[in-house]
């Protein structure tokens, strides 16, 4: 399978402390992304209380395209960022000073991975929802308060939020804790997007081919398809999602308990 489209990856030169620091590095992972099989990605840098602007990405993004295409590396790279969560989010992305995923109605947000989730979160999702955007947390496998309690973001999914995790969750390059949320997210059918999350070239990239060999492997081919090119598919044409109603986590009865004894944590 090929033609992946990826809606969350630190691609463009010098625009956040994630991303690659200058043009070189951001073409090498341009070219590594379109070796592991995407064709289309949303450049996602941080955004964090208005920094750095829209007027910024947007114009960064147009620069390294016409670099892109200049040295014929097939990837169509679009406009995001990867939004902290913060109180001020929502009166910023309706003012168009933070930019949602392809300027749609989709946006990705980050929650703290390590604190203590913030008291608004709920209520700031629900009335970005209630405003007519559809809020995406980004890698929730990664954040301790989900990990202890996942019935939480079972709740979330409910009332309409979506999940993206990490690629190279799935392989245990990011710790058992990790590996053993993501997989449980899948088996109980709470995952919309699967995304690279790559900062530069390297392991969590390369991870690509593996990750996706085992979702096919443990939860079907269409399964992955759907993760990696007709949600993100749906995401670029502004559509609502199709998929099937998740599991509820608190009933322990799950695909996951068929499939643990073959994914193999390592
Ligand atoms: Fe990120």
């Amino acid at each position: 399978m090929s033609g992946y489209i990826d809606i969350h990856v630190h691609l463009l030169p010098g625009i956040d402390e994630d991303g690659p620091p200058g043009l070189k590095s951001s073409l090498e992972l341009a070219q590594e992304l379109v070796n592991q099989g995407f064709a289309t990605v949303i450049a996602t840098p941080h955004s964090l209380e208005g920094a750095p602007s829209a007027e910024e990405v947007l114009a960064c993004r147009q620069l390294f395209t016409a670099e892109l295409e200049q040295r014929q590396i097939p990837l169509q790279v679009l406009p995001g960022s990867e939004l902290a969560l913060e109180p001020q989010l929502l009166r910023r992305v309706k003012s168009g000073q933070a930019l949602t995923l392809n300027r749609g109605c989709y946006l990705l947000i980050e929650l703290p991975v390590y604190q203590q989730l913030p008291l608004y979160t709920e209520e700031l999702l629900f009335e970005l929802k209630a405003h007519g955007y559809r809020p995406i947390l980004a890698h929730p496998e990664r954040v301790k308060a989900f990990q202890d309690e996942i019935s939480y973001l079972y709740r979330l999914v409910e009332k309409g939020v979506y999940l993206q995790l990490t690629l190279s969750s799935l392989t245990g390059l990011l710790g058992p804790a990790v590996q053993k949320t993501a997989w449980k997210l899948l088996s109980h059918g709470l995952v919309h997007f699967m995304a690279t999350d790559a900062h530069c070239t390297g392991r969590r990239l390369s991870a690509t081919d593996w990750a996706v060999q085992r979702l096919e492997t443990q939860l079907g081919v269409g399964t992955a398809e759907t993760l990696l090119k007709a949600n993100p598919g749906r995401l670029l044409r502004d559509e609502e999602l199709e998929f099937p109603e998740p599991l509820p986590v608190h009933k322990s009865k799950s695909r996951f308990h068929l499939l643990k004894d073959k994914i193999f944590f390592n």
